[in-house]
C-alpha cells in the first residue's frame, strides 16, 4: 500500500474518517502542542498578519497560527473533503479561520499575498515536495515566513527492549504512511535551491506520556495493517493492541519520536 495520505481524497470515506480521528488526537496531545509552540511562538510577523497552513487536515494546527503565531487570520487547504468538514465543524465559531479544498503544490492562490505559509507534518506525504515548496514561494510576501515541521519519521520507536514485537507495528505503520521519511534530513538544501533564506532550525523530541493516546492509534493502525497484509492471524494483532493497552496501564510503555521545524524566508 502506498502512503494514503499522499492521496487522501481519493481513499475510502472510513480511512479518511480514521485518519481524521487520529490527527484530532494528535493535535491535542498537550506535548505535540509543545513542539508547535516551539517554533510559532518565536516567529515575527507584522501587525494583521496573513497566514495560510497547507495540508491543514482537522483544522487545530492552523488555529495555532492566530494563538500561536498571532496572525490576524487563517487559511487552510487541505485536499480532502472529509477534513475540511471536520475543520468546518471544530472552528465555525472562529470567523477569521477558513478552510478550503486544494493541493500545496497548485493552490490557486494569488502570488504575494501571505505573511506566513505552514506546512505541518505535510511534506513528507508529498510526491515533488519542491513543487510544494515553490507554490508557498510563490504566495508569499516578500520577506514572509515559511515554517515547516514534520517527524524525523527513522526515530518513531515503541521498543523497551531488544527484539520488542510492539517496536515492529510502528515501523510497519511509519513505512505504510510515509512517503518521505527522510524530509526533514533533506530541507535545508531543498529550501536553499528555491530561493528561501534560512531561519531557525530546531529538534523537538516526542514522548508519549499518560494514556499514550496518540501513539496507541500508531500501533492499531499498524498491527490492523499487518492482519490486511495476511502477516499477522487477526488474533495477533488483537493480543499486540492489548499488549500496548497493558504497558500503559502498567506504565511501562515508552512511545518515541523526534519531530524538527525549519524556518526560512521569501528573499
Ligand atoms: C498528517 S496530516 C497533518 C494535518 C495537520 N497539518 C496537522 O498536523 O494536524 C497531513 C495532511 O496533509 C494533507 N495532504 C497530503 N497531500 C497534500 C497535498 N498535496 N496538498 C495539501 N495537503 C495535502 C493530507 O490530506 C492530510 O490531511
Amino acid at each position: 500500500m502506498s502512503d494514503p495520505y499522499a492521496d487522501l481524497a481519493s481513499q475510502d470515506k472510513e480511512l479518511q474518517k480514521r485518519i481524521a480521528d487520529a490527527i484530532d488526537i494528535r493535535s491535542q496531545d498537550l506535548a505535540q502542542k509543545e513542539i508547535r509552540q516551539a517554533y510559532l511562538a518565536d516567529i515575527k510577523l507584522p501587525p494583521n498578519a496573513s497566514a495560510v497552513e497547507l495540508g491543514s487536515g482537522t483544522g487545530y494546527v492552523t488555529q495555532d497560527l492566530i494563538s500561536m503565531a498571532g496572525a490576524k487570520t487563517a487559511l487552510g487547504v487541505e485536499p480532502s473533503p472529509v477534513m475540511v468538514e471536520r475543520a468546518n465543524l471544530h472552528f465555525a465559531d472562529i470567523p477569521n479561520l477558513s478552510f478550503v479544498i486544494g493541493d500545496a503544490r497548485q493552490t490557486g492562490l494569488p502570488d504575494d499575498a501571505f505573511d506566513i505559509v505552514l506546512m505541518h507534518t505535510l511534506l513528507c506525504h508529498v510526491p515533488g515536495p519542491e513543487k510544494a515548496i515553490h507554490e508557498a514561494y510563490r504566495i508569499l510576501k516578500p520577506g514572509g515566513v515559511l515554517a515547516i515541521c514534520d517527524g524525523d519519521y527513522s526515530t518513531a520507536t515503541a521498543r523497551i527492549a531488544d527484539f520488542d514485537p510492539l517496536d515492529q507495528l510502528v515501523r510497519f505503520m511509519i513505512n505504510q504512511n510515509v512517503t518521505n521519511l527522510w524530509i526533514m534530513r533533506q530541507i535545508s538544501g531543498l529550501l536553499t535551491r528555491n530561493g528561501f533564506a534560512l531561519g531557525a532550525f530546531k529538534g523537538h523530541g516526542y514522548v508519549a506520556e499518560g494514556q499514550a493516546e496518540y501513539f496507541l492509534t500508531v500501533i492499531d493502525r499498524g498491527a490492523d495493517r499487518l492482519v490486511e497484509e495476511g502477516v499477522l492471524q487477526p488474533d495477533t494483532g488483537e493480543a499486540l493492541k492489548q499488549e500496548a493497552r497493558d504497558r500503559v496501564a502498567q506504565n511501562t510503555f515508552f512511545g518515541y519520536m523526534s519531530y524538527v521545524s525549519q524556518i526560512a524566508y521569501k528573499q
